[in-house]
């Protein structure tokens, strides 16, 4: 256990904590959204909402819960499900090792705990794809623990209520505040504690745009009371996501149906579909090595490597498309589409390949860089 002193943070008194937790939940009780996941105390749909809102929206997130709930209604649905259909369900919200690993425990559940959710902690955060926060947020929601949520909107508040001069996105400060949270958490009504304090930190007190005047806790924040709410949370700058070039190969057969390769495991979109992509550099390193181990010059181009590598002859059009832009956490995609018609289709090469339709696209699983590349395709058609 941490000594918050040693942090330059000064504890309440138990009178002021009270105060607090009242203030808060009398808040909340007036103010809180009414969302579908606040109906339930089943700890699966907790769950499965905690992970679908750890990057997303909640107003983008309502219809992928209620779907994938449809979909996948208890643990031992998402258990067997099949894997094209898991990527379907999580198809548009990214990060997708997150449905991959909540399959993995779903079947941990299934073997490890006869298929009943965990009731304790140490249950849930033994689960895969569980860490710290979502296994509080369960935890107290689902079964009243008094166990803190802690993630960037709580360290947010919490910095701001004691001006705390640690670095919120620094992995090794989050004991300190989660020491704070320890401390803070209402033992009668923990869940709706977290919660309380997840709508004020999306809302009212919001990185980008807060309304300090108008918190119900303006009178217990120091950074409030003392004119440093700007200053806080203290939060270093993130990395830029590293640029790169890829080009994408938008190739037809004579029924206008389009390649489409399944993306290896591993890779960012591994087990997506889209079409042939290759990274400029591998390209470039490619074509290096092509030249050298030639011996002599030869003019191949990132077409040729194309041709060798997925052994399709097409006709390539001078036609040209917008470059697709997609940014993920750490990268940054800028991709190039070029298109070729085959005559003879026949697919020989080692790779995972299919001729599909436009109509049936909907039954691969797509990620969003390969959505938009189809959309630019497809209004490029229309013309
Ligand atoms: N963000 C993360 N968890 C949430 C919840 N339970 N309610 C609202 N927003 C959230």
């Amino acid at each position: 256990m941490i000594n918050l002193t040693d942090y330059g943070i000064e504890m309440w008194n138990e009178e002021k904590i009270a105060d607090f937790r009242r203030t808060l939940l009398a808040w909340y009780d007036r103010e809180k959204r009414d969302l579908p996941w606040r109906r339930t105390f089943d700890p699966y749909k907790i769950w499965i909402s905690e992970i679908m809102l750890q990057q997303t929206q909640v107003v983008t997130v309502i219809p992928y819960y209620e779907r994938f709930l449809d979909w996948f209604p208890t643990v031992k649905a998402l258990a067997d499900a099949p894997e094209e259909k898991l990527l379907k369900a999580w198809e548009g919200l990214g990060y997708y090792s997150r449905v991959r690993n909540m399959q993995a425990a779903a079947q941990q559940i299934m073997t490890d705990f006869n298929g009943k959710f965990p009731e304790t902690y140490e249950g849930i955060s033994s689960l895969k794809g569980i860490g710290p926060y979502t296994a509080g947020a369960i935890a107290s929601i689902a079964f009243g623990l008094p166990e803190p949520a802690v993630d960037g909107n709580v360290m947010r508040v919490m910095a701001r209520l004691f001006e705390i001069n640690y670095d919120i996105g620094d992995p090794k400060n989050r004991k300190i505040f989660q020491a704070v949270m320890e401390i803070l958490i209402d033992p009668d009504r923990p869940g709706d504690f977290n919660q309380a304090l997840m709508d004020l930190g999306t809302d009212i007190e919001s990185a980008k745009t807060p309304r300090p005047d108008e918190s119900p806790i303006r009178f217990f924040c120091a950074a409030y009371l003392h004119g440093t709410y700007d200053k806080y949370p203290i939060k270093a700058p993130k990395k830029k996501p590293k640029p790169l070039q890829i080009q994408a190969f938008v190739i037809q057969n004579k029924k206008g149906e389009f390649l489409l390769e399944k993306n290896n495991d591993g890779r960012l979109l591994g087990s997506f579909w889209s079409f042939p992509i290759m990274e400029t550099n591998f390209i470039a390193q490619q074509l290096n090595l092509f030249e050298k181990e030639n011996d002599v010059l030869e003019t191949v181009s990132q077409k040729t490597l194309f041709e060798e590598d997925y052994q399709l002859k097409p006709i390539w059009s001078e036609r040209t498309f917008s470059p697709i832009k997609h940014t993920f956490s750490h990268q940054k995609w800028t991709i190039e589409l070029l298109e070729g018609f085959v005559e003879k289709a026949e697919l020989t090469s080692q790779k995972e390949l299919q001729w599909v339709s436009p109509d049936n696209f909907d039954n691969y699983p797509m990620a969003t860089p390969q959505k938009k590349m189809v959309a630019e395709v497809m209004k490029q058609q229309r013309r």
